[in-house]
């Protein structure tokens, strides 16, 4: 008899598409194998996400779609998961509205998905968002790469930024045991993994063992296990302390790299997202960064068309941008999330306005970076081998520097998961063009 085969679709962050690999984990472990595509699947899951509307529109238009492959298989067993379903009335919406989904979980069940699967095929439906604190560990894991992943150090969130969703569905701040992690880190370091991204929805304010060990403590241990590269996300400029700027210069295995969401120029704006920092004391992290890490990148997110937003407030985001000087924008348009205090304040603003100032900020942040990568050539720096574009008459390996610029140079495909010392000899404006030097 065949396997049963699953499907896994994540939308959202870096924290979702782990999770889908927690998920992943689990279903090998009861004997399922990966299916290639939707259509072949005996199981599909959805792993959604609900920062923004956006996001939360594909869902249900993509859960939609599932009822021609229920009628096509009754047998199917469809599932949705994810933050969108951690927020109780949504969850319910959804069960309600697509009888062919069997089985809705929020982010705080992952580990009950094998019993619910169980009731599932038994032909019950299953619905699960109940709210819960404890870290599960020990999950398995299957990893999308073989030379670079992610290692969860924290969960949950405890800012509240007024716009933000995330510590609703995602609970209270709660970290890891720095023991679990180091050991997590020992294991991936035997398999072979090149590189960890720490993750969290704040990684500065890491708090293992209840105070004993904080996040620069943590960068130490985690190098301590002799792996190659070491990033994390995200930071939030209120937490990222002399302590962690002085681990990031010391620690050779810390790229130099910080994504530093600044979210807006305006100290008014950032005051009503209960952001807790101001435009100079954003700007004084950045010098001091660049001060004390060689070479540093740092990029960030920006939202436009926060409530009440005025334009003097949206050119005061266009002279941070200037200011700071970020070697990427992820640039987003306010959108309101039911639940969270900024999706009532008065003085909403309109959608065209926020378009309007999307694409201006975004032209903006491109032309600060307009022959900024010129400075890279002549530069050499090593490259942890992605993949290989082999449209190309002649084949182009990329990947990225320790600063997270992205690179390509002649190579082929047995380069992948390789650490290669490149010079940089062209410069274009999203990424750089080298040439691999012989030792
Ligand atoms: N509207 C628009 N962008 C948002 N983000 C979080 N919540 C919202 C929202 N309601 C953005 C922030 C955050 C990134 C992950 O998503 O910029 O840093
Ligand atoms: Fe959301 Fe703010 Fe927490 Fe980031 S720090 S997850 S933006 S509440």
């Amino acid at each position: 008899m065949s396997k049963i085969q699953y499907f896994i679709e994540s939308y959202g962050c870096q924290m979702n598409d782990h999770d889908s690999e927690k998920i992943a984990g689990m279903l090998q472990k009861m004997g399922y194998d990966r299916a290639k595509n939707k259509f072949d699947a005996d199981i599909i899951i959805f792993n959604t996400c609900c920062v923004r509307e956006h996001a939360e529109l594909r869902v249900f238009g993509n859960v939609g779609a599932l009822k021609k492959l229920k009628d096509e298989n009754p047998e199917l067993i469809n599932a949705v998961c994810g933050c969108m379903m951690q927020q109780q009335e949504v969850a319910k919406k959804l069960f309600k509205r697509f009888p062919y989904v069997n089985i809705v979980f929020g982010t705080h069940c992952l580990d009950k998905l094998p019993d619910m699967i169980t009731q599932a095929r038994l032909g019950n439906r299953v619905i699960s968002t109940e709210d819960g604190n404890e870290i599960i560990e020990g999950l398995p894991i299957i990893r999308q790469n073989k030379y670079q992943t992610s290692v969860t150090i924290m969960y949950g969130c405890d800012n509240y930024c007024t716009y933000c969703i995330v510590p609703y569905v995602r609970g209270h701040e709660r970290s890891r045991d720095p023991e679990n992690i180091i050991a997590e880190v020992e294991g991936l370091v035997k398999d072979g993994y090149k590189e960890i991204t720490l993750l969290g929805q704040n990684v500065n304010s890491y708090n293992g063992r209840n105070g004993e060990v904080d996040f620069p403590k943590l960068l130490h241990m985690v190098a301590d296990t002799g792996i190659e590269r070491i990033r994390f996300m995200t930071s939030h400029p209120k937490d990222l302390s002399p302590k962690l700027i002085e681990a990031m210069a010391s620690i050779d295995a810390v790229c130099n790299h910080i994504h530093l969401p600044v979210q807006s120029g305006s100290d008014r704006i950032l005051s009503r997202m209960n952001r807790k920092y101001s435009s100079s004391d954003y700007l004084k992290l950045v010098s001091e960064l660049r001060n004390a890490v060689k070479g540093i990148e740092i990029t960030t997110d920006i939202i436009v068309g926060f409530p009440t937003e005025t334009d003097e407030d949206f050119n005061d985001t266009l002279n941070i941008v200037k200011a700071a000087y970020f070697a990427a924008a992820y640039t987003f348009m306010y959108s309101p999330r039911a639940g969270t205090p900024a999706a009532k304040m008065a003085g909403q603003i309109p959608q065209n306005i926020k378009s309007e100032r999307l694409k201006i900020l975004n032209e903006y942040q491109a032309s600060t970076l307009q022959n900024g990568n010129l400075k890279y050539i002549g530069t050499t720096g090593n490259v942890l081998v992605e993949g290989c574009d082999t449209r190309s008459e002649c084949k182009q390996a990329f990947g990225k520097l320790s600063n997270f610029k992205m690179v390509y140079f002649p190579g082929d495909e047995s380069l992948i998961g390789k650490t290669v010392n490149v010079e940089i000899i062209s410069a274009k404006n999203n990424s750089l063009i080298g040439t691999e030097v012989k030792a």
